[in-house]
């Protein structure tokens, strides 16, 4: 293949997700002659993002380092915005990568916009409709949708969002998410969980980090998981809480200190699903967990008042229960005291992928440009 016939594709992450769902793509595209795939990490999250790059065997070629501690989002846009100008001026991209709905993402796309380089969005078309929820995700992917060229959308009813706003049907793939390709990855893989779990117990696995559940909503999260904890001495219950200060904060005021209630760090992605695996019954806000607990076939409980991604819970694998004290504690203790109830949550479906979701992606792309 002659020198200009080879394409360079950024690859871009910032946050754990980032990392976990580019994954299978970057290491797709990196098998093709015509690409020459370049990874940059903005580093919006540090430790979190350099454990998963680890796991896959990804090393960024370009590190913008921008993580600070309890980091405002103006100034985070702000910083990101002039360091990509750098970026994109000194790479000169014939496309670039993102994916989800981050501030790494909102910026990524805005900048490509401004150099008029066209952006691939894997993971397009979730929509709440709300703007307020969840805040500020629902602004950066309306965005994105905005400003690709390429929407990968990872269902049927993402593209339909996509057609509402105006997005024309060619620009529009239907490829599956990312998410359960890493996980067929990974749940092959021989894991181990640092955490010691007791093997008889069931367990109880939560994770939150939402901002519109900052401050009273997950305090009326955590009084939930304290009575539900204290209510059921024989289930135990395990929270890698996010280092976010506004989370890693109230969890512990409200739960540390019970027997059966493990507080940790945030566990590495391979034994996070190892975790997920060993779990009962799942409690989350995060959109990742959604799509790959119900693969796993895991019932899960919602900390959130809206979703973007109402395929499972139209399936009824996966339900809503807010940041509602008494709605949490009901459903939650229905599900560990109704098996029957149970059964018809732990199904084991999974309407956001088949595990082959980044060769569509690179098939599109070797398409426009091989
Ligand atoms: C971000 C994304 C959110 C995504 C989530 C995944 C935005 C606005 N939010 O939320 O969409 O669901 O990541 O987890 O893009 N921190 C650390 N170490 C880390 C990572 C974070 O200490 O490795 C702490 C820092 O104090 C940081 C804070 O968490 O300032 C918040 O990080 P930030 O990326 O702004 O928001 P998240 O809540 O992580
Ligand atoms: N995850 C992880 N360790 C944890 C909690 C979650 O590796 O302690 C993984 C999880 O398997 C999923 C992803 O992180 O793939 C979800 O990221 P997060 O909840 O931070 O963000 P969201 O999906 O809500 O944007």
């Amino acid at each position: 293949m002659n020198k200009q016939s080879v394409k360079n594709l950024l690859c871009v992450i910032g946050t754990r997700p980032e990392a976990i769902k580019m994954a299978p793509v970057i290491l797709a595209l990196k098998k093709e002659p015509w690409a020459n795939v370049r990874v940059l990490a903005t580093a919006q999250h540090r430790h979190m993002l350099d454990q998963v790059n680890a796991f896959f065997g990804i090393e960024p070629d370009i590190d913008l380092n921008i993580m600070r501690p309890n980091q405002a989002l103006t100034t985070l846009t702000a910083r990101l915005l002039l360091e990509l100008d750098n970026v994109l001026q000194a790479e000169k991209p014939d496309a670039v990568l993102v994916q989800g709905d981050t501030t790494t993402v909102m910026t990524v796309v805005l900048a490509c916009f401004y150099h008029r380089i066209p952006i691939g969005h894997v993971e397009a078309g979730l929509r709440t409709w709300d703007l307020q929820n969840p805040f500020p995700e629902e602004a950066n992917r309306i965005i994105a949708g905005k400003l690709a060229r390429w929407h990968f959308a990872p269902t049927e009813g993402s593209k339909q969002n996509l057609l509402k706003e105006g997005v024309p049907d060619s620009e529009i793939i239907v490829t599956g998410n990312t998410v359960i390709d890493a996980l067929l990855m990974t749940a092959a893989k021989d894991l181990e969980l640092a955490v010691p779990l007791d093997s008889v117990k069931r367990l109880v696995l939560v994770t939150s980090h939402r901002r519109e559940n900052f401050g009273e909503p997950l305090r009326n999260i955590c009084r939930a998981l304290r009575t539900l904890a204290e209510h059921n001495p024989t289930v135990q219950f395990l929270y890698p809480v996010h280092p976010n200060p506004n989370v890693k904060d109230v969890a512990h005021e409200f739960l540390a200190g019970l027997f059966n209630f493990a507080l940790c760090e945030p566990l590495d992605y391979a034994p996070f699903i190892t975790a997920m695996k060993r779990a009962y019954i799942i409690l989350t806000d995060s959109g990742g967990v959604q799509e790959e607990a119900p693969a796993l076939g895991k019932p899960v409980l919602v900390l959130r008042e809206e979703t973007e991604r109402p395929e499972a819970v139209e399936q009824g694998v996966v339900k809503l229960v807010g940041s509602n004290y008494d709605r949490i504690v009901e459903e939650a203790q229905r599900l560990l005291d109704d098996e029957s109830a149970y059964r018809a949550m732990a199904r084991g479906v999974s309407p956001y992928g088949d595990g082959h979701a980044a060769e569509r992606i690179v098939k599109t792309l070797r398409e426009h440009f091989a």
